[in-house]
């Protein structure tokens, strides 16, 4: 019986801690710069339905499978995986999806931040006035000339990637859980006021509209796709992320409620989001559907023409900082820990090495804007940017699925009943417990699997 093993390598304070820290790394670019522009380009409510669908039957119950294996097994992915396939006398191969994670992560990480650069940049940019001019062309320049100079893009990465790795360096109390305090309220509190100056500012009915009025006709099978694969991304599922949160949960702590409040406070985020930024859009004529340039390229212009538009501008974009700061210590956090743990490593050689490592990857993603641009097809759609879309492809379409089916396969299927029900204090009778079993074995593998065939191209979508 091991359900009661104690963390070696730290604690959060208490359940709060833990919902605060899972929740900073689920809100990130994911909800405030991808969720608006990806529900604009399919149409807005019938897509968001069925997003909140997708969160709530895959991503939810992934989210507890994977924080039950992190507190279960008290270490990082790798180790964590290993040591409870032993325990319920299944091939210790397992430990591979541990590896996937932090792969994934150490991937993720080097190209998310590039994007957070382009945030920390914007903050200046915002703050010194630069998007106030009479010519819209004008401010949509600021971003290209941001994107194609390579040694502008390195300079926000390296300051983007040493904030991350001067928070992790300092270990779970001092470093993540002192982060996560200050920032995620902060973050809310500046995403309240947006919300509040679009209601008076803004179109609010129509952006509300847009959100909620659910049209299917606009829903392609594509759209269906990029939802399930958006609530994987956003939510921080099926890299080990949320498994090495969770290995640092205390003992006591309701598994099961943890799981549900990190769920809807990304949820809730993300459509705040939405309702901060489409309210601001339309009242200014501009277009809803203008893609990843949405915040960095058509919020720009309506914050140039509002009143206020300064400050509110320079608060969007710090908002925004705040909210990728979180989200890029978890994804840097599992493979820290591997080294740590499984490498006997002190925690600043593995922050260093981890840190430089991801920094130089990044350059990769730096010169995909400019220098080393190609374009090429992917699944019936055209791609732009090169290397950044293919590790973006590879880890959002392919490694957090693939993470996300094994997940949903080991606990299903490989873990035995007794085991989970114990961990998460549920007994076999209860009904939420057959559902969520019902949903890791049956449904989640199924519809995963689609992803990565669509994925891989074998299935061509209309779309
Ligand atoms: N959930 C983050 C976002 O929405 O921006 C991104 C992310 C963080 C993905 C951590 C995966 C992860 F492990």
């Amino acid at each position: 019986m091991t359900a009661k093993r104690q963390s070696v390598h730290g604690q959060w304070n208490s359940r709060w801690t833990f919902v605060l820290a899972a929740a900073g790394s689920a809100v990130g670019l994911g909800n405030i710069w991808k969720f608006p522009y990806i529900a604009g380009e399919n149409g807005g409510g019938a897509f968001v339905l069925v997003y909140l669908a997708c969160i709530c039957l895959i991503g939810v119950p992934i989210m507890i499978a994977e924080i039950m294996l992190g507190r279960r097994g008290r270490q990082n992915p790798v180790m964590t995986m290993e040591t409870l396939a032993q325990e319920e006398g299944t091939s210790t191969n397992w430990k591979y999806l541990g590896l996937i994670g932090v792969l994934a992560g150490f991937i993720i990480v080097s190209y998310y931040s590039v994007i957070a650069g382009w945030a920390v940049s914007y903050v200046f940019k915002s703050a010194a006035g630069l998007f106030v001019h009479d010519d819209p062309q004008v401010v949509i320049g600021l971003f290209g000339g941001l994107v194609s100079s390579a040694e502008q893009l390195l300079l926000w990465h390296t300051i983007f990637m040493i904030m991350t790795i001067l928070v992790v360096v300092r270990g779970v109390k001092s470093g993540i859980e002192r982060a996560v305090t200050l920032l995620m309220p902060g973050m809310f509190v500046i995403l309240l006021m947006l919300v509040v100056y679009a209601m008076f500012q803004g179109s609010f009915v129509e952006g509300f509209n847009f959100l909620f009025s659910a049209d299917f006709s606009k829903l392609t099978r594509a759209s269906v796709l990029t939802a399930v694969g958006h609530a994987f991304f956003t939510l921080s599922l099926g890299m080990g992320a949320i498994m090495i949160y969770g290995s640092y949960l205390p003992a006591n702590v309701s598994i099961v409620k943890a799981g549900f409040m990190v769920a809807a406070a990304d949820t809730v985020i993300a459509l705040l989001a939405g309702l901060a930024i489409f309210p601001i859009v339309f009242v200014n004529g501009l277009d809803a559907g203008s893609g990843p340039g949405l915040v960095f390229q058509t919020l720009p212009i309506a914050f140039g023409q509002m009143p206020g538009g300064i400050v509110i501008g320079t608060l969007f974009f710090v908002m925004l900082v705040f909210a990728a700061w979180t989200s890029s210590i978890s994804l840097i956090e599992p493979g820290i820990t591997f080294l740590i743990e499984q490498k006997n490593m002190g925690r600043g050689k593995a922050c260093a090495l981890i840190g430089v490592s991801t920094w130089l990857l990044g350059i990769v993603t730096v010169l995909s804007f400019n220098k080393w641009a190609f374009t090429f097809t992917f699944a019936g759609e055209e791609k732009t940017e090169g290397m950044f879309d293919i590790l973006d492809i590879l880890t959002t379409n392919i490694m957090l699925p693939l993470g996300g089916l094994c997940i949903a396969v080991f606990v299903g299927w490989k873990m035995s009943q007794a085991s989970s029900m114990e961990e998460l204090g549920l007994r076999r009778s209860n009904i939420g417990y057959q559902i969520w079993l019902f949903l890791l074995r049956f449904v989640i593998p199924v519809v995963l699997l689609i992803i990565m065939l669509k994925a891989f191209g074998i299935l061509q979508g209309k779309s």
